[in-house]
């Protein structure tokens, strides 16, 4: 491994991904329904876009100014040339967060984001990362950004630590990053089968590594086997973002945003009991066992007024992005699966089934006649359940 890479995994590619969270025009609907005001998004950065998929696809198709680095030269390669064939102009460069947060001729960005970024490095670089966020995200503007957490990660962070050491200390010399993996879990493996009691305390480890053994090997190098690997709750992410003035605004994940699906009804209650909203997040990552948080974070919160509220929500647009047939009704949150009721979420998608893009006020028009108001459009939490083929199925045009 060369210098360049502090720690991190570099002799294997990332896997070519889009993440549909990096995407700022979806940032509008999860804040208009958390009730903030969304930045118009004229500049964008992404740190450590791994193969660029996300950042070419975005710049592709909008007219946002994309910007974005990361480290290692064969993805940048493979990034720049994607942004060559779609002539994006999206500016991808192969320099290390130190390096590129420096860079004299960056303008300043409405929307920073991070995608499977901050667990994954070091102290020293989430400080680079926090001082760029306070020097270069615009008043008002957004960041997204995603980390794994706890406690969903409390039970297995001492397995990904014991494969890490034995990738390190008992791979034979010269042996390749996919051979290390492999050696590491045989050895979890057996490990397990010798019913250890650290296996009978935490059951759902030995189900983890089987569940591992069949994940792609350039995956599994990114996620387990760097250096550093820190699953950090979300009270310290938000002492570290302080210095950065930027505030918690809502999950980037629109499941998320409907309780009916996550929380039980005694969970939603006492989660409502809780004043501090900050401390409710932490709370809440109890009740879901919560792994991976993905949010939106942003420089001045302004709170909308309901009216400005549901005025704003009515002219945004959604479109559907899959063949109405295809569309299913099941869908699944931390409670397990749930079927939506096809009485209201039918007539939603027969109103969008010509793939046209429509405000939401075209919608509701269009299903009035079904006696479905906004209210149960969007509005009122005991209809939370009912808002949901507009924040799964739909996309915003
Ligand atoms: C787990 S991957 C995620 C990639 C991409 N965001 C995605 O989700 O597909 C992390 C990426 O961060 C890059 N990276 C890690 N440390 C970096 C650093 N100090 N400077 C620039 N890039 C870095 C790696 O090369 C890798 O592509």
């Amino acid at each position: 491994m060369s210098d360049w890479t502090y720690g991190y995994v570099a002799d294997i590619g990332y896997t070519f991904g889009y993440y549909t969270e990096l995407n700022p025009l979806r940032m509008r609907l999860a804040f208009l329904n958390a009730g903030l005001a969304t930045p118009q998004v004229g500049a964008a950065c992404e740190l450590g876009f791994g193969q660029g998929m996300s950042a070419n696809i975005h710049a592709a198709s909008s007219t946002v100014q994309w910007w974005g680095t990361d480290f290692n030269p064969a993805q940048a390669s493979f990034a720049q040339e994607l942004a060559a064939v779609s002539r994006a102009e999206a500016r991808l460069y192969d320099q290390a967060f130190a390096e590129f947060c420096k860079r004299g001729d960056l303008p300043d960005f409405d929307y920073i984001g991070l995608h499977g970024i901050w667990s994954w490095i070091s102290d020293e670089n989430r400080a680079v990362i926090v001082d760029f966020i306070a020097r270069k995200l615009k008043v008002g503007g957004a960041l997204y950004i995603s980390y794994n957490t706890m406690p969903g990660w409390a039970a297995f962070a001492p397995m990904r630590n014991l494969m890490t050491e034995h990738a390190e200390v008992m791979a034979a010399p010269g042996r390749g990053i996919v051979s290390r993996i492999d050696a590491a879990i045989d050895f979890a493996e057996k490990l397990l089968a010798t019913n250890p009691n650290y296996a009978r305390a935490n059951p759902l480890a030995a189900e983890r590594i089987k569940k591992i053994k069949d994940q792609n090997r350039h995956y599994l190098a990114h996620e387990y086997f760097n250096r550093d690997w820190d699953p950090m709750p979300f009270a310290d992410m938000a002492r570290w973002l302080e210095p950065a003035k930027v505030n918690y605004a809502c999950s980037a994940h629109y499941l998320d945003h409907v309780d009916a699906v996550n929380l039980s009804a005694d969970q939603q209650a006492f989660l409502k009991d809780i004043p501090d909203p900050m401390f409710r997040e932490t709370a809440r990552d109890f009740m879901v066992n919560q792994q991976f948080r993905r949010d939106y974070w942003v420089k001045g919160p302004r709170r909308l007024s309901a009216l400005t509220q549901s005025e704003s929500l009515r002219r945004e647009k959604f479109i559907l992005v899959t063949p109405r047939a295809d569309v299913s009704l099941k869908v699944s949150g931390s409670l397990g699966e749930a079927t939506l009721q096809e009485p209201v979420y039918g007539p939603v998608l027969d109103a969008l089934a010509d793939h046209r893009a429509k405000t939401l006020a075209q919608v509701e028009q269009a299903v009035q006649a079904k006696s479905i108001n906004f209210a149960q459009l969007l509005q009122a939490n005991e209809f939370a359940d009912k808002r949901l083929p507009i924040l799964k199925a739909l996309e915003i045009a």
